[in-house]
């Protein structure tokens, strides 16, 4: 395996995952009952924007720098930028991955599951993410956890399945899991991320993704390119399953102000339901 995100950590598809994350989190806290969150691709907890492999792929300038110095006063992304600790007028120099995103989030009565495949990565977190809540990072295979994990005992929670896309079979074998875990856990709050690379690519993952028939599937697509730029990444997108109520017209507000201030000409923003409440 290649894909190290510290090349990735601050570009428009954390920033669009991570405004989503948070929106979820917020939800899950609308009781006091306590839940769990699996974090199945987990990455570290902390990545550093001054280091020389962020300098390389300048995606964090393109992201989450560009955003800081232009919109910094945008109400959609004021709970973000609190997460991930920006200030006014200020370039970032950390930025916070997945796990210390959830760790910050949660209650005493909460408790959050890392899987990490990479040593490095998951001591990272060990070693940097701190939390009210109980925390346990594990080095192990994704889809492994989730069979192990899925349903958990407090019945309420999240699973947030982020991969990095590199194997040929990743779509199927994430769909199948993704299957097999609903059926375990139906409940559940799911958040898978995807790839927006083309329209044809685009399209497959929604038809293939609507194919397994689970109810109330929301997709949240945004692109800061037109999907056929042939840039590589056009564009981010996330599968919701059993989206809290509201979530759609957050996501708007914020994904609206994450396009005015990074997209280039072309691109959209689209938050619709993939699938009818029941079947
Ligand atoms: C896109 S990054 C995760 C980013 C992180 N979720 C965030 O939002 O900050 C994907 C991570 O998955 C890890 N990974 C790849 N294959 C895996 C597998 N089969 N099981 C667990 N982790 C895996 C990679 O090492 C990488 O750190």
């Amino acid at each position: 395996m290649n894909y190290r995100h510290i090349y990735h950590a601050g570009n428009f598809a954390d920033i669009a995952k991570h405004v989503a994350l948070l929106a979820c989190l917020n939800a899950l806290k609308r009781k006091d009952t306590p839940f769990m969150v699996l974090d199945t691709h987990a990455g570290r907890g902390v990545y550093d924007l001054q280091s020389a492999q962020s300098h390389k792929s300048q995606e964090a300038e393109r992201g989450i720098q560009t955003l800081l110095q232009r919109g910094i006063d945008e109400p959609a992304l004021s709970d973000y930028f609190a997460a991930i600790r920006a200030r006014k007028g200020k370039r970032l120099s950390l930025y916070p991955g997945s796990p210390a995103l959830i760790a910050a989030a949660l209650r005493p009565q909460d408790r959050a599951v890392f899987v990490e495949l990479m040593p490095a990565e998951a001591r990272a977190i060990e070693r940097e993410v701190q939390s009210a809540g109980k925390l346990n990072t594990q080095i192990e295979d994704a889809y492994e956890s989730l069979k192990a994990l899925v349903p958990p005992p407090e019945r309420r929670g999240l699973v947030l399945i982020d991969p990095p896309y590199e194997e040929a079979d990743e779509v199927k074998k994430l769909l199948r899991n993704l299957a097999d875990a609903y059926q375990r856990w139906p409940t559940g709050l799911y958040m898978i991320w995807y790839p927006i690379r083309s329209a044809e690519q685009r399209r497959s993952m929604h038809a293939r993704t609507e194919a397994l028939r689970i109810p109330k599937m929301l997709y949240a697509d945004i692109a800061v390119h037109p999907d056929d730029a042939g840039i590589g990444l056009a564009g981010s997108g996330l599968f919701i399953v059993n989206p809290p109520f509201g979530i759609e017209s957050i996501l708007l507000a914020a994904y609206d102000a994450i396009y005015r201030h990074i997209a280039a000409a072309g691109g959209y923003v689209e938050i619709e339901r993939l699938t009818p409440e029941k079947y």
